[in-house]
């Protein structure tokens, strides 16, 4: 059909998918670059804030380095991301650098459809009601979804205070390997934030890729805290050491105990040890990747599977 043909020259692709993953994700390797040195770091980086752009990692790869994004089964480079040293965090005795994102790109699309995706993407941005282009430029958000070429896997998060509960979706979050540390950045303006600074306890749990929709929803609750453990659409079960109620048809439960947290930007970067982790069923979690690398792999005849 001539309109299929006309329509990635009209229509820009999705910024995000949403995608149905076996935990951890294996499809794609991120190493960090420096000095002619390099160290895998799928497992070692994540998003600490949006406005600046900004990524943290347990690796100390000096004042340049770069992140390569590639392709587990081809060995294909999908993308990089241009690093600049911004400041270094020192807790628990552990060291977390945090890098600005000074510039980078993705080769998932051809060399002309690049630019003029990123514009279609850019104006449909300006237009319409978007969360991310309130808050970052339009060359950041592309840097993001270059940092969202890593599947990044989706949680409820429990928070729960005397007079105050809430549970809300996230995924700008992430192991930091080498440190032992579990790291979130969640909006400063999220309802909840002040309480995670207080109490120092979160439950976190992975969400099967079945229950997209009703994760969405509970993005309410961003802004607005939740009046009654009872209204959710779900079945909870305590967590397992602090008692937060967490989704009961969770694939995993693990609890967070808050070591650190500091403004960062646009964001609250909280860093903390895990204190419990229950492996409670096999399944598929809900991810997201750059809508991008999702053209990229269907172009290809291997497309992750649609959440
Ligand atoms: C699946 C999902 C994951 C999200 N992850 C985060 C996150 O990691 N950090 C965060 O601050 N907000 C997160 N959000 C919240 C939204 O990005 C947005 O900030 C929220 O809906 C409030 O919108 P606002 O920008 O209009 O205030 C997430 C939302 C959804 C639906």
């Amino acid at each position: 059909m001539w309109k299929d043909w006309i329509r990635p020259f009209v229509r820009p692709l999705p910024q995000w998918s949403t995608i149905a993953v076996d935990p951890p994700q294996k499809a794609v390797t991120a190493t960090l670059r420096w000095d002619g040195q390099w160290a895998d770091v799928t497992r070692d980086h994540t998003v600490a804030s949006l406005k600046p752009l900004a990524i943290a990692t347990s690796v100390d790869a000096g004042e340049h380095p770069s992140i390569e994004y590639s392709d587990n089964a081809t060995g294909k480079l999908l993308g990089v991301l241009r690093l600049a040293k911004a400041t270094s965090i020192a807790t628990e005795g552990a060291s977390i650098a945090i890098y600005r994102v000074a510039g980078g790109g993705h080769r998932c699309l051809s060399w002309a459809r690049r630019p003029w995706n990123a514009w279609l993407q850019n104006r449909a941005m300006r237009r319409g009601n978007n969360a991310h282009h309130d808050l970052m430029e339009p060359a950041s958000v592309q840097q993001l979804m270059i940092a969202y070429l890593c599947p990044r896997p989706v949680i409820l998060v429990s928070v729960g205070a005397p007079g105050h509960q809430n549970i809300f979706p996230m995924d700008l979050i992430g192991p930091l390997e080498r440190s032992g540390l579990f790291s979130l950045a969640l909006r400063s303006t999220n309802v909840s934030e002040p309480v995670m600074r207080n109490m120092r306890k979160v439950a976190l749990s992975s969400m099967p890729a079945t229950m997209k929709a009703v994760v969405y929803k509970l993005s309410e609750h961003h802004k607005q805290a939740l009046q009654d453990w009872n209204l959710l659409p779900f079945p909870t079960r305590p967590s397992r050491e602090f008692d937060l109620p967490a989704v009961a048809a969770a694939l995993r439960i693990r609890e967070l105990a808050i070591v650190h947290s500091e403004t960062m930007g646009s964001h609250t970067f909280f860093l903390g040890r895990m204190a419990s982790d229950e492996a409670l069923a096999e399944g598929t979690q809900l991810h997201h990747t750059a809508g991008f690398h999702q053209a990229y792999r269907r172009r290809r005849d291997r497309p992750f599977a649609e959440a």
